[in-house]
């Protein structure tokens, strides 16, 4: 692991790229005991730029080690965004030996003065484990007479109907293509029409089937990411879709417009493939960032981090089927408990502070209110830079304010608070993981995440609770340091 830091604001426990820039994760999957990390990558600049597949691995999802760049530009474009999997039964054709890796990402050609821009979707397969790979021949699979926006493959096996789904962003909607060899792709629906959120061009769209809790009753589950409009302070964000999948069609259950995330640094995520069976969890990673700002956040040299992985799972809450969100559990090993905190009250009158001094820590605190107005806790970067957490029991609502965290005025729209509409104050619990320039909220039990970048001096000296015209009983904390 990086025990060391470097350079200024690089994480410890995130992936960021040794270099220059990289946006969002690309081509997660499992394959011989590695978890592949593919990314949006401009090896030239820190900025958004020609577009080549970077590549990382990793045993454990937490340290990754940054390979060699896996896919370059060519005559068909530059290397968008899309998937890979494992091609166990070839299918393809591409693996007469043994399984191996097949990526299926769009080529982009940037239009110029008299031709359109231009996006298909390719193949590209691996035979060593994803450390070289070759272009298809026939490349491009699958084309379009007339849309610009055409990207974004995710590719899956559908047991039930025996062939492979593709699901692709289109424009205001995603559709749905099946194929039996990877190769040739036919056209089976489209989804988006007149529901859920069009404030921006859908992008990164994932499918994947879930259980609920424990009931055995599965749903499928449609992430669609969507970018940037200035007409709105959230900029890119993710929502999702809770319903059926039948092979041809999705059909959602929800009207309603569900958000992923209610912070502003999770964006274009996407979940592995090839998890094994035995395993089966559905590990999500997101790109840390929001393209209102991406390009300018204050680092040096490299820019941009994805969200620790998380495990994805689906709870019924009051009616309601929503997507809920756990890191997944090899982080626990990167932690030892440096503190329990049990049965303290807090009133507006005491100072309730705990040192912390890490370069990471984890917080976890379940608080039950008395009869406060406000409360919550304050994150102490360093004495004078901190985020404030702050539940208010009037408005039903927590926000973060990161507007004294260290570095903001990059951008106009960074310092702004983000808010989270809660389903009760009486009791709430808290954890969050803060690393060198990050905070990953995730509130009861990962049912509401708030994924948040801050760009402070040192990660974190100290933490305080804080309650307002009333008191608020803190049931159970506990903080964790780095394990060493
Ligand atoms: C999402 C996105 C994708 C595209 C890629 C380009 O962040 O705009 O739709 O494939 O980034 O880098």
């Amino acid at each position: 692991m990086k025990t060391t830091k470097l350079e200024k604001y690089r994480p410890v426990l995130h992936f960021s790229p040794n270099r220059n820039w990289m946006n969002d994760p690309n081509g997660l999957v499992f394959f011989k005991g590695e978890y592949h990390l593919f990314f949006q990558h401009n090896p030239f600049d820190n900025i958004h730029g020609p577009m080549y597949w970077g590549h990382a691995v990793s045993k454990d999802l937490v340290e990754w080690e940054e390979l060699d760049i896996a896919l370059f530009p060519d005559e068909l474009g530059t290397i968008f965004s899309g998937s890979a999997v494992v091609d166990w039964h070839n299918t393809s054709g591409f693996f007469p030996d043994e399984p191996g890796l097949v990526a299926i990402f769009t080529h982009h050609l940037e239009g110029t003065e008299n031709n359109p821009t231009k996006q298909s979707q390719s193949l590209a397969y691996s035979r060593d484990r994803g450390r070289t790979w070759v272009k298809y021949e026939g490349n491009p699979v699958l084309t379009h007479p007339t849309k610009v926006d055409f990207r974004d493959p995710k590719v899956f096996w559908h047991e039930a109907s025996n062939k492979w789904m593709m699901v692709l962003a289109t424009g205001q909607t995603v559709s749905f293509y099946s194929s039996p060899n990877l190769k040739e792709w036919k056209f089976e629906s489209e989804f988006g029409d007149g529901i859920g959120s069009h404030d921006g061009v859908w992008e990164c769209p994932d499918l994947f089937e879930l259980s609920i809790d424990n009931s055995g009753i599965k749903k499928w589950v449609l992430l669609v990411s969507i970018g940037d409009n200035p007409r709105f302070d959230s900029g890119s964000r993710t929502q999702y879709f809770v319903g059926s999948f039948d092979g041809n069609q999705f059909v959602a259950e929800n009207n309603d417009i569900k958000w992923l995330d209610f912070g502003k640094d999770n964006y274009a995520g996407v979940s592995f493939s090839d998890i094994p069976q035995a395993d089966g969890r559905r590990i999500y990673i997101g790109w840390m960032s929001n393209w209102r700002y991406a390009n300018h956040v204050p680092t040096e040299g490299w820019r941009s981090q994805m969200t620790l992985p998380r495990e994805l799972m689906l709870r019924k809450v009051d009616g309601d089927t929503i997507v809920v969100q756990k890191v997944v559990g090899e982080l626990n090993s990167y932690f030892s408990k440096q503190e329990e905190l049990n049965g303290v009250t807090i009133s507006g009158e005491m100072d309730n502070s705990y040192e912390v001094d890490a370069d990471y820590a984890e917080v976890e605190l379940t608080l039950e209110n008395v009869n406060a107005s406000q409360y919550g806790l304050t994150i102490w970067h360093t004495k004078t830079q901190f985020t404030t957490i702050t539940i208010d029991t009037n408005e039903n609502r927590l926000s973060l304010d990161r507007k004294n965290s260290g570095k903001v005025d990059f951008s106009d729209n960074f310092p702004k608070t983000q808010t989270v509409n809660l389903k009760g104050t009486i009791r709430i619990q808290l954890r969050i993981i803060i690393d060198t320039s990050s905070l990953e909220l995730f509130i009861n039990d990962g049912e509401q995440a708030l994924t948040s970048l801050v760009y402070p001096d040192k990660a974190c000296e100290g933490i305080s609770l804080f309650a307002v015209k009333g008191n608020v009983n803190l049931v159970h904390g506990k903080i964790s340091v780095p394990s060493n």
